[in-house]
């Protein structure tokens, strides 16, 4: 390699390497635990919700801030756990394919937080139905997020609602639940039914597969990162020419 290619493709490393240095994903997630601590939301004053939403709306999301925590499974969403707060919150990222949706569904009395990181998501919000009812569920409200808009969920005063990924493209989102749950209740859009109360699972935590539909088919795995690199390499062959 002459003397031009080798320093171009030092000053390539170096600026890839100081991106890492500077990835600011890692300063939000501390910022969230400094002020959460082991508190958990319940105790928290307005003011508190207010600083979270600001620490929320102050990080400006890039992919390769967070790619290391985003699976992808096709037709799906996955639940991968960045921090679980030692016990008094959850940060999640989700990862929405094209077309998939949550079901209806409560939050089990946590608060939440949620920041679209990636693509654009619809926030729809339903009453709670009458028993024994059987009849198609009201919505309430049908709200578009934008990437990098936060949205407050409050546990009492939610009702219950749905997150989908209405478009072609991949979304991604954080979530913040406090306390943490694991079990919701979700519902019949078409009979306002409750359906058994199920596990919501986590497909990662902290960065590494535990769940078996990413194990199983190494194609899904990591689909994010795979197309990250390779528009990494492609970028890098572009600029050594
Ligand atoms: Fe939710």
């Amino acid at each position: 390699m002459c003397k031009v290619c080798e320093d171009k493709t030092l000053s390539v490393y170096q600026s890839l390497v100081s991106m890492d240095d500077g990835n600011p994903f890692p300063n939000l997630v501390d910022r969230i635990s400094n002020l959460l601590g082991s508190r958990g939301i319940n105790e928290l004053s307005e003011d508190d919700i207010n600083e979270l939403l600001n620490i929320m709306n102050g990080y400006k999301s890039k992919r390769c801030d967070w790619d290391r925590y985003a699976y992808l499974i096709p037709g799906k969403y996955t639940r991968n756990l960045v921090d679980d707060g030692n016990g008094s919150y959850n940060l999640l990222l989700l990862v929405w394919d094209k077309n998939s949706q949550s079901p209806i569904h409560d939050h089990s009395g946590s608060h939440c937080i949620m920041k679209v990181l990636e693509g654009t998501l619809t926030e729809s919000r339903y009453e709670w139905p009458l028993k024994d009812d059987n009849k198609p569920m009201n919505l309430v409200s049908s709200t578009d997020l934008s990437k990098d808009k936060s949205v407050y969920i409050h546990a009492d005063k939610i009702g219950l609602h749905r997150v989908s990924n209405n478009t072609d493209t991949l979304s991604v989102s954080l979530h913040l639940y406090t306390p943490p749950y694991q079990i919701c209740q979700t519902f019949c859009e078409t009979s306002g039914n409750m359906r058994a109360s199920s596990k919501c699972p986590f497909y990662s935590v902290k960065g590494v597969p535990i769940n078996s539909e990413l194990e199983e088919n190494d194609d899904n795995k990591c689909t994010i990162e795979k197309m990250l690199c390779k528009f990494k390499s492609k970028s890098l062959t572009k600029l050594l020419g």
